[in-house]
């Protein structure tokens, strides 16, 4: 639609998650992971999902990026496409192509898709300079660090150009002073191209940095327990960790976090059923926590 003054309005994108279950099926039999997750995420959000181990997240993620199909449910994404992909996914670790150097790794999409050589060489430039790998161009993996191997991910996963970008873990397997510098980093990128992220994370204070709202899931098989607001001022960076919103926030996803991380311990079997579901309702947690 053109607007009045000959700019170019388009309706925002949703994704938007129907009562997605799924279940796997195993030499040891069906394994449950998701059990009903309805989720709507908004237009250029930075959002969270926080939840115990094996509670389905990664499933999560797979499900919406197309990679596994759901059991039940279903994922839409509602709006104008306005990019050239839907989604873009950042793993845990990189997943560079080790024979290609930085600059060759980082225009997947736009060569998968043959866009022509100069167009996508110039999004390589443009988006490792956002990173700030731009003098790393020539290096292989095997030459960088772990830390700017997932901003070179980060940059292959903006430079597909997607509506939303999927991101597992992705600075899990970094050291602490690092996963904080590229926490800030990844702020000052999404400032500055702002796309709709959905982020998985078992760093709550991660979580509260970068997000806007974070959805705490169930131990398994996951479904949304609640979605807490993050009503910390941004810009946000360091100093936001003791700004007493911060801590307010943390708070609250810590205590309906530690409840399903227990229950998730308390789980022989990580996705089968829980002792709770035989035994009928446990009793509140604030009796036992607090
Ligand atoms: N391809 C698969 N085949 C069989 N079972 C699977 C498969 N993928 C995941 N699962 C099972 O589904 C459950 C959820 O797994 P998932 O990896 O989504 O959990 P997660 O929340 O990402 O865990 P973590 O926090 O440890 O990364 C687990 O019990 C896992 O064993
Ligand atoms: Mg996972």
């Amino acid at each position: 639609m053109q607007g009045s003054w000959g700019l170019r309005y388009t309706s925002p994108m949703r994704v938007v998650i129907h009562g997605l279950t799924k279940e796997f099926m195993t030499g040891k039999g069906k394994i449950r992971a998701l059990a009903g997750v309805n989720l709507e995420v908004r237009d250029r959000e930075f959002f969270g999902v926080v939840g115990p181990t094996g509670c389905g997240k990664t499933t999560l993620l797979h499900i919406v990026a197309g990679l596994e199909k759901p059991t039940q449910g279903k994922i839409e994404f509602i709006g104008e496409k306005r990019t050239q992909a839907m989604v873009s996914m950042v793993f845990q670790d990189a997943a560079l192509m080790p024979w290609r150097n930085v600059e060759r790794n980082v225009p997947l999409g736009p060569e998968f898709r043959e866009q022509p050589a100069p167009a996508y060489k110039r999004a390589a430039h443009f988006f490792l300079e956002m990173v700030r790998l731009l003098d790393f161009r020539s290096a292989h993996p095997a030459e960088l660090s772990g830390g700017m191997k997932q901003k070179v991910a980060i940059a292959r996963a903006l430079a597909n150009d997607p509506e939303v970008v999927l991101m597992d873990e992705p600075f899990a397997s970094l050291d602490a002073q690092t996963r904080l510098l590229l926490r800030e980093e990844l702020l000052g990128i999404w400032e500055k191209d702002k796309k709709t992220i959905i982020l998985v994370t078992h760093n709550i204070e991660e979580a509260v940095m970068l997000c806007d709202r974070v959805a705490v899931l169930s131990a398994a098989p996951g479904v949304v327990r609640d979605i807490i607001i993050v009503d910390v001022p941004r810009p946000r960076n360091f100093k936001s960790m003791s700004d007493p919103d911060f801590i307010r926030c943390l708070e609250k996803i810590w205590d309906l976090l530690r409840y399903e991380v227990d229950r998730a311990m308390r789980q022989n079997h990580p996705s089968g059923v829980d002792s709770r579901d035989k035994e009928g309702p446990r009793k509140p947690y604030v009796d036992w926590w607090d």
